[in-house]
């Protein structure tokens, strides 16, 4: 195992380039369980994540190769519609898999995704929505097993946004018979790169990115060419949060600017300063007093629960209180105790983090216990005092393409241990 080492308080300049999107290209690696070709996926990021989902797509039979942010994956040869549990227990978006498989072989088996870090994380609605299409689903042995003989569009009407619960409905209604309309869809951009890569195969999607996602099913799909996965939005927005910390200067290239807008407006009124170049790079500049803000996660285009870590370094060491509501998951705060030992100020009071700001924090030994939770330690170590070692970094490496080589290049003091 390793851990990351930080030397804090360096002030960070210079430009750095977001990687591909890891829940973009996750569900659109799924998709290609839906045809029998040779799929081509550029803009990859190397991260752990994807490094299971192509293990996970090479149980099923699929053969990948994958080389420099290229991805091949050959679905010709996929004869198995069960997702194991090694597998899925160490990633939960393998739950990805479950309706290609059923609109594939009208039968699959998914091992149920264990306990996770940041609280519970039902699938109630994937199943709902399977159901609705046409599946007959069970629960037995620790696996969801569905089968259908026949799938058939019709309406299916979410209790909730769910981002990858929508995902698994795009994809499993694109081949289904009919029409199906998502009511309440989730309208986070993931879902449109999804949609647009589907598309690409042949399906009919319209409405991605609104709440009402109508699909017009089609017999079959071709295979993906060269499809580029969009920028991650959570890298750059953990990017453009170094750029608010020490009075650094960060130029941020290759992200979507149209996608950060909730972290803007809300690093704005802490007092960073952010210049759109086009519509692709973005500069922010910290201040020398940050502002405290209160915030709440939301669905998309709201705050997001993937940015809620890495924005609480920033209000721990601004002027004031600051009240951070989590509402997508009220268990997500795993990474309080860990700031609170670098000398953070925070109480947790139901699904809300009250954060009081101090003047410095100080570098500890700290440990990672999720994957957005671990990039708000990196963030932490880089404007805390003295030494900070980060261990469990392999959260870190779940969905950031090397962040620390990046953060390293842009002047940060950061370096990678053997623990
Ligand atoms: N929910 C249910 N029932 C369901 C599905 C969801 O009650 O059947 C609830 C969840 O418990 C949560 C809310 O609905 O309270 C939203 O969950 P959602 O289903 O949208 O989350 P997800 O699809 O499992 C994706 C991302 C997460 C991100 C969330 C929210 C992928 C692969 N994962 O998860 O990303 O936090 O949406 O935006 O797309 C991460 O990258 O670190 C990460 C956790």
């Amino acid at each position: 195992m390793e851990k990351i080492i930080i030397e804090g308080k360096t002030r960070l300049s210079g430009e750095i380039k977001v990687s591909g999107a890891k829940n973009a290209v996750l569900p659109i690696m799924a998709a290609c369980i839906l045809n029998d070709g040779e799929n081509t996926i550029s803009n990859v990021p190397d991260l752990a994540d994807v490094r299971t989902m192509i293990k996970l797509l090479e149980t099923l039979g699929a053969k990948c190769e994958y080389s420099d942010g290229e991805l091949l994956i050959d679905s010709s040869a996929i004869r198995s519609y069960k997702a194991p549990y090694e597998l899925v227990k160490t990633m939960r978006a393998s739950v990805l898999v479950l309706g290609p498989l059923v609109a594939r072989f009208r039968k699959a088996e998914v091992s149920l995704p264990g306990g996770c870090a940041i609280g519970e994380r039902p699938i109630d609605q994937h199943i709902k929505g399977l159901r609705i299409l046409g599946a007959s689903v069970r629960l037995e042995d620790g696996y969801v097993s569905a089968s259908a003989k026949k799938l058939e569009g019709t309406t299916v009407p979410f209790d909730l946004s769910t981002v990858t619960g929508t995902e698994n409905i795009m994809l499993i209604a694109s081949v289904c018979e009919g029409e199906t309309v998502i009511l309440n869809a989730a309208c986070e951009p993931e879902v449109v790169d999804l949609a647009n890569a589907l598309n690409l195969m042949g399906a009919k999607i319209e409405g991605a990115g609104t709440d009402i996602i109508t699909i017009t099913g089609v017999s079959s799909l071709g295979a993906l060419s060269d499809y580029t996965v969009m920028p991650d939005r959570i890298e750059a927005g953990t990017l453009m949060i170094a750029g608010a910390l020490n009075e650094s200067n960060l130029t941020i290239n290759g992200c979507r600017f149209e996608h950060l807008g909730a972290l803007s407006g809300k690093l704005l009124q802490t007092g960073a300063w952010i210049e759109k170049n086009g519509d692709s790079s973005i500069r922010v500049k910290g201040a020398a007093e940050i502002r405290s803000i209160d915030f709440s996660t939301l669905p998309y285009p709201g705050f997001p629960t993937d940015m809620q870590a890495q924005m609480m370094i920033l209000m721990c060491l601004a002027d004031g209180m600051s009240v951070i509501t989590e509402n997508i998951f009220p268990q997500r705060f795993m990474h309080t105790a860990e700031l609170r030992r670098m000398g953070a100020d925070i109480k947790l009071v139901g699904n809300s983090a009250v954060v009081r700001g101090v003047r410095e924090i100080k570098g500890a030994p700290i440990m990672a216990s999720d994957l957005r939770a671990s990039a708000s330690l990196v963030l932490a170590g880089l404007c805390g005092t003295g030494k900070t070692e980060v261990s469990r970094i392999y959260h870190l490496d779940r969905g950031y393409e090397k962040l620390d080589e990046k953060l390293r290049s842009v002047g940060a003091s950061i370096w990678r241990e053997k623990e």
